[in-house]
């Protein structure tokens, strides 16, 4: 077989014994995983295509990666090393990576990707042969697994035949015409809410070659990330376990009586594929079903993650090259963990019961493809939200397909940081809008890319379409770089055109409140301080008005009265002059009275008294008399 196409489990050979993958061969469902390949020029080809994603290399699930089309001048096939033909697809600095367009056949898909990698390449698109529907480029599944299988990390990617051509004849014979093309995961994994779930068909046999040793490093490599995960609630795991039936007739063969439990109805094929050696295909369907129990009585304790800590111990603790792939071995590593041992006995069961297991029955069910998720016949297989994952099982590119599976935004923080994804905001604020003054922007980096979405900040909320425009809104929106309004400061006076609603100039500018307001020239513009009297002096966002003589300018009524200061005065004067002429006024009066009344009452008294006796005073009298006898 030149190329393993069909990424069917080769049937196993046990003697003469087939051990029949329980998912039934002729009405299988296998489907294949698509990513989309976009050509942005030129327009011969542009469009959107379909091709499936090789089960090697790192897809960059949740990613995108743009490149330029080459077709190689010679080893079209990429089933040599492309230096022999001097050929290098190193794209030197500044310029775009190489996507290597190469021909079905002659090799294994991965071998072509290796070539492919190893001269520099950045993907591989491999042209089918045939027109057919797309299949799933699959590992190689020979024994000795050729080791550079594990180094593949440059995504891969089968392309229909027709397109291909169409792709070759764009590119031209010398590849003149620059072909760019986008390779898109972001939609490979639904992620349609909050929680991921996934699961992951595995093994305890650890010696299967390179396969099995890469399973292992994985499940070691990812027990971090999927514990955090799953403690946190953002995924739900559960482990799964292929498992084979012995066909009837052969039941009672010393074959399936190796391989299988509970009567040839739970068969795994042998670890060496030695009958006489080593250990047995049961000793692993019952290991794997312990490993399933641990999962079920985990999960009843809501500690569903011990299952990673118990699948890592044992594989370190009890690997069969030392010959510990034992129970008694496993029971160390149950003990240890703290686990019950009777309910794991009893989720087993009995395997030499001529009776279905319950456990491993719900397996077997689990294995037929239900949804968008086809039959289970690769191991492993990594199942995420219901589609198989594609790709090298490697820690990186797994958590990106997991994280690939949240509704945007709803991503934990394992998501974000830095080794797994790129931060689309830090380049041109992954075009959303900005502002840099206020350091507020509406790029929200997730895991696929990014969504603009106008912020919250300090409880002011932004509204707009979060690319072109976003606006802070209702009160308090002053506090966030002012509103996005005009502010200005000068000779210590402040002004700003901030409203609750809008931008406006304040009183003695003008101006659209948002870029710029202009200082008014009120005495210029005639706005005010124009009566006779007053002379104006303008200043920043006022004027100053003074009027001639000793009037005052009075702003409120913009005109110059008379000093309001002498009024008073003069009011002060009166008082007193009154007070002084009623002062002087009693004084008068009183003289008044002092010497003419008291003159007139005095020589009244002296006439009368002067009959009676006679007076001293001569001198007074005369007068007095000398007017009467005058
Ligand atoms: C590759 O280049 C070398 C020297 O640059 C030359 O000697 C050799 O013949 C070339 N090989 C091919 C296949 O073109
Ligand atoms: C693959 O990578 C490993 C470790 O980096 C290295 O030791 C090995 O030689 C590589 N295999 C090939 C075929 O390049
Ligand atoms: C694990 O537990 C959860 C709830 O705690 C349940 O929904 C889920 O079906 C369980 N998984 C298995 C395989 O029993
Ligand atoms: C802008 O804000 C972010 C987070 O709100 C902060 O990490 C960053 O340091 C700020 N940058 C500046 C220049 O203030």
């Amino acid at each position: 077989m030149a190329d393993s196409g069909s990424g069917f489990m080769v049937l196993l050979l046990l003697g003469l014994v087939v051990v029949v993958p329980y998912v039934p061969v002729g009405c299988s469902r296998f489907v294949v995983e698509k990513n989309s390949l976009r050509v942005t020029s030129p327009d011969s080809v542009k469009g959107t295509y379909d091709s499936a994603i090789g089960n090697f290399g790192i897809p960059q699930y949740g990613g995108s990666m743009a490149g330029v089309a080459m077709y190689p001048e010679a080893n079209r096939n990429g089933c040599e090393e492309f230096d022999k033909h001097n050929i290098s697809f190193r794209s030197t600095p500044g310029s775009l990576p190489t996507f290597v367009l190469v021909d079905r056949g002659d090799c294994f898909f991965a071998l072509k990707a290796w070539n492919a990698q190893k001269a520099g390449a950045s993907a591989v698109l491999v042209q089918d042969s045939t027109d057919e529907t797309l299949i799933t480029m699959d590992l190689p599944e020979d024994e000795g697994n050729p080791d550079y299988l594990a180094n593949i990390t440059i995504p891969s990617a089968l392309i229909e035949k027709g397109f291909g051509e169409r792709l070759k004849k764009a590119l031209g014979n010398h590849n003149q015409e620059m072909v760019s093309v986008n390779l898109d995961w972001r939609e490979a994994v639904p992620h349609p809410d909050d929680r991921v779930e996934y699961e992951l068909w595995t093994n305890s046999n650890d010696e299967c070659g390179v396969k099995c040793d890469m399973l292992m490093e994985f499940v070691k490599d990812f027990k971090g990330p999927a514990q955090i995960l799953e403690k946190g609630g953002y995924t739900q795991f559960t482990p799964h376990y292929i498992t084979w039936y012995c066909p009837q007739a052969f039941t009672l063969s010393k074959q399936c009586k190796s391989q299988c439990i509970n009567h040839g109805r739970y068969c795994a094929p042998d670890p060496e594929q030695d009958f006489s050696s080593g250990y047995d295909g049961k000793d692993v369907v019952i290991e794997n079903l312990r490993q399933l129990c641990v999962f079920r009585v985990a999960n009843e304790t809501k500690k569903p993650w011990i299952w990673w800590d118990y699948v890592t111990d044992f594989q370190i603790r009890c690997p069969m090259k030392e010959k510990k792939y034992n129970e008694d071995c496993a029971k160390e590593v149950l003990k240890s963990l703290g686990l019950d041992l009777k309910k794991i006995e009893k989720c087993m069961g009995d395997p030499n019961a001529n009776s279905d297991n319950p456990i491993l029955k719900e397996e077997q069910d689990a294995q037929i493809g239900k949804g968008s998720r086809g039959d289970v016949t690769i191991l492993p297989t990594l199942v995420v939200n219901n589609r198989q994952y594609r790709g090298k099982l490697e820690k990186g590119a797994v958590v990106k397909a997991i994280c690939a599976g949240f509704q945007e935004t709803t991503e934990p923080a394992v998501c974000l940081s830095s080794d797994v994804e790129t931060n689309e905001c830090l380049e041109n604020n992954g075009g959303c809008w900005q502002d840099k003054s206020a350091n507020v922007t509406a790029c929200k980096d997730t895991f696929r890319g990014r969504v603009c979405e106008c912020p919250l900040v300090d409880g002011v909320q932004f509204k707009g379409d979060g690319y072109t425009t976003c606006e802070a809104a209702g009160p308090g929106r002053c506090k966030i770089n002012n509103g996005g309004c005009w502010q200005g400061s000068r000779d210590g006076h402040s002004y700003s055109a901030c409203l609750d609603t809008k931008c406006e100039c304040p009183v003695g500018f003008k101006g659209d409140g948002v870029k710029s307001c202009e200082d008014v020239n009120e005495c210029k513009e005639k706005k005010a301080c124009q009566c006779p009297e007053c002379s104006c002096k303008n200043t920043w966002g006022s004027y100053d008005c003074t009027c001639s003589g000793d009037l005052l300018y009075m702003r409120d009524h913009d005109t110059c009265i008379s000093k309001t200061g002498s009024e008073t005065r003069s009011a002060w004067v009166a008082f007193w002059v009154i007070v002084v002429g009623l002062a002087m006024a009693a004084a008068g009066g009183f003289l008044i009275y002092k010497y003419r009344l008291r003159s007139y009452m005095d020589s009244e008294i002296r006439a009368i008294m002067a009959q009676y006796m006679p007076l001293d005073n001569q001198s007074e009298v005369p007068n007095h008399v000398s007017d009467q006898h005058a």
